[in-house]
């Protein structure tokens, strides 16, 4: 059993068709409450960050982006984040997934901490749904 020395109470305001997604993936995992679900949630968050922050040196590697071709204005600020970075793109990929969504895949090369930098500023955006970075060591 984890230990959790103090509890701290929090409230937070949360999109309702996104609590309806994360009340359906709890359920059907079997959380015994909602709170255990955003716990859980935000150890996978932490660890994930952690495991970004070891991105170091000169890496290749793939972002993978879904996002929301709806939001206003986001379509051009994406294309104005890869132009400030360009250097770091090789080559991308566009899906246009539904009528909305758009899949976008963004293969990547140069520092660690760049590639970082640089799928940190996507994720950030209003409407972009999930980033995810995954690389390898350039050097063997
Ligand atoms: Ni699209």
């Amino acid at each position: 059993m984890t230990m959790d020395s103090d509890l701290s109470r929090i409230g937070i305001s949360l999109p309702s068709n996104l609590l309806d997604k994360f009340d359906d993936i709890i359920n059907q995992r079997g959380y015994s409450s909602r709170s255990e679900g955003i716990r859980d949630a935000i150890r996978t968050y932490i660890t994930y960050y952690k495991w970004m922050s070891d991105v170091k040196g000169e890496r290749e590697g793939v972002i993978t982006m879904v996002y929301d071709h709806d939001q206003r204005g986001l379509l051009v600020t994406l294309t104005d984040i890869q132009h400030e970075y360009h250097k770091l793109i090789k080559a991308s990929l566009h899906s246009h997934v539904t009528h909305n969504r758009c899949l976008e895949v963004i293969l990547v090369h140069g520092d660690g901490s760049d590639l970082k930098l640089f799928a940190e500023r996507l994720m950030s955006q209003k409407g972009v749904e999930s980033v995810k970075l995954t690389t390898i060591q350039v050097e063997e």
